[in-house]
């Protein structure tokens, strides 16, 4: 039974038989403790199980931040203070490894009998968000420099190209009639950057949008079985795929990141091995997209429903840098991220044994009234917007931060100065995910 439920994951893509026991064992059975949870009053997993809570979670969050340092979420810990989150993000005590320690005993023996992935993925080791030092260090080190505040500057004159040549495309089309602005412009800039930056095919970049957004699920806790088995197939696709693309670039390097990795996996004995170099080439690349674009989304919708800021845009074009700040933190995209204690600790004088799980609520954390006053208004003047912790803190503080600061700024900026007029035309659907918070479809119309 094992080595076949095995056998099937490793020809690539994985059987339905070794994903259901796997799903049973995380998924499944997390939603059952959620909703037992749920049932016995806890309203972080009541966030957890209903889109119309997530959708709207400021009051949640605000209830939250009455419980100092931590709150209790339905599996363990929460903090939704800014100071609190600062302090865990930066500290030695908290780590990303080993997050299968949280499953009861019976689980972890279940998961060591069927095995690893045989693919990599977003939220597991070797992938840099999931490792400690000394190996995080040895990744991030390797992919630095491409994303330095001077390699970015660098790119902006593309990303401003790239940005006027997708609203040309959309001119026309918005005369006649409802747009999706998501589908046709808020995916497409971070998309073609990122593809470009790291030598993916024009051709093969709507396979990669498809396998990002199916992939980014697994960052959420609960997932319903179908979407889990999406989840799965695409990273298992992406996985083959970046394979297979990293072996043509060995034997054909090009300018590109990717060609530069490969090289230094293949010259120097400190590289990184064929499954490092694929978890970090597809954390990278998903990352450089699936959120972004939430930025950009995000950022038009929070527009459209203040009108006066917007006309200050229009008035200060010298804001939009603020702008983007101040949707990062209003309307962050990644709303909440958790750490494990490494070893017995304390904050403020609460005891957290090793192992234990402490939840870091981002999107909470950037509405609070100690660092920023009246946090509730969504204010494009705001001196201090650029404290939020939307990209995180610490040694896993975002990569692509500048980056991501850069492409919402010139997306945004050339978005409502092309199109002064442009306006919603009709419902916009949120994006499923709960720890990525966005929009799958936003139309428009000018
Ligand atoms: C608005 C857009 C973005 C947001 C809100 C965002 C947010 C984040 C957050 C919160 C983390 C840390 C999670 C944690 O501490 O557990 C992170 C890490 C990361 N982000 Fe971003 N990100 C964005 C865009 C990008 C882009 C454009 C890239 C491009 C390459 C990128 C690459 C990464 C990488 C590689 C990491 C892992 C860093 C590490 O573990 O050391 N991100 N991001």
């Amino acid at each position: 039974m094992v080595a076949f439920l095995v056998d099937g994951a490793r020809s690539g893509v994985p059987s339905t038989p070794a994903l259901a026991v796997r799903w049973g064992l995380t998924h499944g059975l997390l939603r059952r403790a959620l909703a037992a949870r749920e049932r016995s009053g806890n309203r972080d997993a009541r966030l957890l199980r209903d889109p119309a809570l997530q959708a709207e979670p400021w009051e949640h969050y605000r209830e939250l931040r009455r419980h100092r340092p931590f709150a209790q979420g339905p599996m363990g810990r929460l903090t939704a203070h800014h100071d609190i989150t600062t302090r865990i993000l930066r500290s030695d005590d908290f780590g990303v490894a080993d997050r299968d320690q949280v499953f009861p005993a019976p689980v972890r023996l279940g998961m060591r009998l069927i095995g690893p992935r045989r693919y990599a993925s977003i939220d597991d080791a070797p992938s840099m968000l999931a490792v400690d030092p000394p190996d995080h260090a040895r990744y991030r080190r390797l992919v630095t420099r491409a994303f330095t505040a001077k390699a970015v500057a660098a790119l902006r004159t593309r990303t401003e190209e790239i940005t006027a040549e997708l609203l040309d495309g959309l001119e026309p089309d918005l005369r006649r009639g409802p747009v999706d602005l998501v589908e046709r412009f808020a995916a497409q800039v971070p998309l073609t950057v990122i593809a470009e930056m790291l030598g993916v095919p024009p051709e093969r970049r709507e396979d990669l949008l498809a396998w990002g957004d199916g992939g980014a699920a697994t960052l959420d806790l609960g997932l319903p079985w179908s979407r889990y088995a999406t989840a799965e197939r695409s990273l298992a696709a992406f996985d083959g795929w970046l394979r297979e693309h990293l072996r043509t670039l060995r034997s054909h390097p090009g300018e590109d990141l990717l060609s530069r990795l490969v090289q230094v996996a293949d010259d120097d004995g400190s590289g990184l091995s064929e499954q490092e170099l694929v978890a970090t080439s597809m954390l990278i690349l998903a990352a450089g997209f699936e959120t972004t674009v939430n930025l950009i989304g995000n950022g038009t919708q929070r527009l459209f429903e203040h009108p006066d800021q917007r006309a200050l845009l229009a008035e200060q074009p010298d804001l939009w840098s603020n702008a983007v700040d101040e949707v990062l933190r209003h309307d962050s995209p990644v709303q909440r991220t958790a750490r494990l204690a490494r070893r017995d600790t304390e904050v403020e004088g609460v005891a957290i044994r090793q192992g234990e799980i402490v939840v870091t609520v981002l999107g909470a954390a950037n509405r609070d009234p100690a660092v920023f006053t009246d946090p509730e208004r969504f204010d494009v003047t705001r001196s201090n917007a650029r404290d939020h912790v939307a990209f995180s803190s610490g040694i896993h503080y975002c990569l692509g931060a500048a980056l991501a600061r850069m492409e919402g700024e010139v997306a945004l900026r050339g978005l409502f100065s092309r199109f002064p007029d442009l306006a919603p035309a009709g419902t916009p659907v949120r994006r499923p995910t709960i720890i990525l918070r966005g929009w799958t479809s936003l139309p428009v119309h000018s």
